[in-house]
């Protein structure tokens, strides 16, 4: 018998006011032909003012509860992965706990855009070392609050948003045509820090600061990365890319994501594609984007699915789970 952590819910939450293109060709020197041609994108949502981090993941929450049935008391744990938090701190995650009344313990993951594959992977452990039993799992972000509206190669990529799952304990056979997560593959390498951080901090300049990204090179990166780490993992799960029914990718830009893809060998009918219409959320971008899937009833039971993300750090990793 193996511990196994099976997906007993999805839930995901995007503020209400959406921003298109369009817009942003008023604020920035850019198009929306540049845009859509570049990174896919043609539509994000931003938080209104006062709208905050834990205001997002904890609808999202509220959601995800919904899908699975559970009380919030029934929750044991809450990791919410976050590099946008309320404050410095204390992490969003018990700020979600104190709303919603959960219990157990609560902690924020920080792996950037990577954040929701560590923060699974983070609850799968807990869950598999028998110290948690159902674990709130949270992508929530804020970025549109760290643009430098002078940057016109970054300000125009990315949204805010939110997205939650529910992981609960089962006993599988030790097999992969077990339910739950089958495999966890994680990755960093900080000689490449400098590709894409935030250029203030508590201890540095005493101030948020800005995204500063080199684009093309994060690019480089994650095409060869990403296929990488998808490999890894299902050939840890003892799965082939034939086994994958979805890939549910970090949602950057729609040429990383088809690349991606092609490297693996799976068809684009096989992968579930969201950055149009939410920009690039970071940690919030894959559970947003197995939400969106879920409501337009894309996944069966027993289907693969195969998340995969990189981000600044530069970190990276992927998680196999089977529905
Ligand atoms: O989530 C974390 C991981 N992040 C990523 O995965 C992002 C990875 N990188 C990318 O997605 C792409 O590199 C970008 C979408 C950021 C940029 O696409 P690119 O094809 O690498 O474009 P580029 O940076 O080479 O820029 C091409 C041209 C440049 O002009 P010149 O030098 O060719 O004259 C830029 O100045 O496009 C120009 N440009 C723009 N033009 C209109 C850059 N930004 C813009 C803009 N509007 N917003």
């Amino acid at each position: 018998m193996t511990r196994r952590a099976i997906l007993r819910g999805i839930g995901h939450y995007l503020p209400a006011r959406i921003v298109e293109n369009a817009e942003l060709e008023k604020r920035v020197d850019t198009s929306d032909e540049w845009i859509r041609a570049r990174s896919g994108i043609e539509r994000r949502h931003f938080a209104a003012e006062g709208e905050l981090t834990s205001d997002l993941a904890i609808h999202a929450a509220r959601a995800a509860l919904a899908d699975a049935g559970f009380e919030p008391a029934e929750i044991d744990a809450v990791v919410v992965a976050t590099s946008t938090p309320d404050t410095t701190f204390p992490s969003v995650a018990t700020i979600v706990q104190g709303a919603l009344g959960t219990g157990g313990f609560a902690f924020d993951v920080q792996a950037v855009c990577a954040g929701f594959v560590y923060a699974m992977s983070t609850a799968n452990a807990f869950i598999q070392a028998g110290q948690a039993q159902r674990v709130l799992v949270i992508g929530a972000e804020t970025f549109s609050r760290i643009m430098n509206w002078e940057d016109r190669t970054t300000c125009v990529l990315f949204g805010d948003g939110a997205g939650a799952v529910v992981l609960e304990a089962g006993d599988g056979a030790g097999a992969n045509t077990d339910a739950g997560i089958l495999a966890t593959d994680l990755n960093s390498d900080g000689r490449f820090r400098d590709l894409l951080y935030v250029d203030g901090g508590v201890s540095s300049t005493q101030t948020t600061g800005v995204l500063v990204m080199q684009g093309k090179e994060v690019f480089r990166h994650a095409v060869e990365k990403l296929a990488q780490t998808a490999e890894t993992a299902l050939a840890a799960a003892g799965l082939g890319a034939d086994d994958v029914d979805w890939i549910v990718p970090h949602q950057a830009n729609s040429r990383i994501i088809t690349r991606t893809a092609q490297k693996m060998g799976v068809g684009m009918d096989r992968v579930v594609m969201t950055v149009q219409d939410h920009g690039n959320t970071s940690a919030a971008s894959i559970p947003l984007a197995l939400s969106v899937a879920k409501e337009q009833q894309l996944f069966k039971p027993g289907q693969v699915l195969v998340m995969e993300a990189i981000g600044g750090g530069l970190a990276w990793g992927s998680v196999v789970l089977r529905l």
